[in-house]
């Protein structure tokens, strides 16, 4: 999958470490989690107790590994990462936990895919710090208790109703990151191009927060990309206009949407009449995975109000219509 507007991490985006707030204070929006996270830090430190777990779930691209370790920067702790897919037999999740230093946060990116018998070994972990595990063959197997240091588990995942119940259980703190204002959105790219050095007209830094699909990744990569016109067309600085045309030129619409989305809501309309229509259907008629469209396209189709789900599948609304330009029938 190759586009622009794609929350997804990409390789390039690996090399933007300093774009990334290090602090609360640096991360722009999300002033509900920001506001309790930083009483329960205050209050951890204080009591010189780890801080309680903490589970951190939303669409791709909205500042969950950002706010992890900021979260290991804030408690002034050592972070150990490691992810899901990564963590295949019980003994990956035993050497990383048997790792741990007292204090230390560990980082599970995509927790929702460690699988089921592996993860039985975290609820120990996060409950008593202990690791229990069973050693030796079927025939001379036994149980084994191994004393953990004290730690905080922060665990983020896109498919928050795909993880278990005794694991989300286990998390002291549940925070939901959603998609963020235009505005702050527009304070991201402010503060990106002090970061990157790049002069950035307030206007233009409005038109592309609009066109940011409520994303902070998004709003990043497709600053670098303007920026890329503003140098070879202009002077190097970004304007409005340079915002504009760079933009139109990445197929990139005033809401955000690209050729991906335009096809997905078109073939809704030109093969099933608007909907509503299962979402296996969708998938197969677009060439893409069901769980792509669920977790990557459809989140903020139904946010902006373009697609909404029914018991019977998903519509497209008369608002989707109207900016696609085909006529709305009401059936
Ligand atoms: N609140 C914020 N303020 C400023 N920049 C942000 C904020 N949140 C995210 N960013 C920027 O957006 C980029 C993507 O964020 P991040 O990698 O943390 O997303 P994620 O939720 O972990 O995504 P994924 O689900 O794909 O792992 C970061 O590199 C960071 O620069
Ligand atoms: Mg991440």
């Amino acid at each position: 999958m190759d586009r622009i507007v794609s929350e997804e991490e990409t390789v390039e985006d690996n090399f933007e470490q300093n774009i990334r707030p290090k602090t609360l204070d640096e991360y722009i929006g999300q002033s509900e989690v920001k506001e309790n996270l930083s009483i329960f830090i205050k209050a951890a430190k204080l009591r010189e107790e780890p801080l309680d777990h903490v589970l951190l779930y939303g669409p791709p691209g909205l500042g969950k590994t950002t706010l992890a370790f900021i979260i290991a920067n804030e408690l002034g702790s050592n972070i150990k990462t490691a992810s899901g897919p990564s963590i295949e037999k019980s003994g990956d999740l035993a050497a990383i936990l048997s790792n741990l230093e007292p204090g230390d946060v560990l980082f599970i990116d995509e927790i929702h895919r460690i699988p089921r018998f592996v993860e039985e070994i975290l609820y120990s972990a996060m409950e008593d710090f202990t690791l229990d595990i069973v050693i030796g063959t079927e025939t001379s197997s036994r149980n084994i208790k191994i004393d953990l240091p004290p730690f905080t588990l922060v665990g983020a995942t896109t498919r928050a109703g795909d993880l278990t119940s005794p694991l989300r259980d286990r998390f002291g703190i549940v925070n939901k990151l959603n998609y963020y204002t235009v505005d702050e959105l527009k304070q991201i790219a402010l503060r990106t191009s002090k970061v990157l050095e790049c002069n950035i007209d307030e206007d233009a830094a409005l038109e592309l927060a609009r066109r940011s699909r409520g994303t902070p990744r998004i709003c990043n990569r497709l600053f670098k990309r303007v920026r890329d016109f503003a140098m070879v067309m202009g002077n190097g600085s970004i304007d409005l206009s340079i915002t504009k045309h760079a933009l139109d030129k990445l197929k990139v619409d005033e809401l955000g949407l690209d050729e991906t989305d335009y096809h997905l809501l078109k073939s809704i309309i030109e093969k099933f009449n608007g909907g509503p229509v299962g979402i296996e259907a969708i998938a197969s008629s677009i060439g893409e995975e069901q769980t792509t469209i669920e977790d990557v396209y459809e989140p903020y189709l139904l946010q902006t109000g373009l697609l909404k789900r029914t018991t019977r599948g998903r519509m497209v609304t008369e608002k989707a219509y109207k900016h696609l330009g085909i006529p709305y029938k009401n059936n």
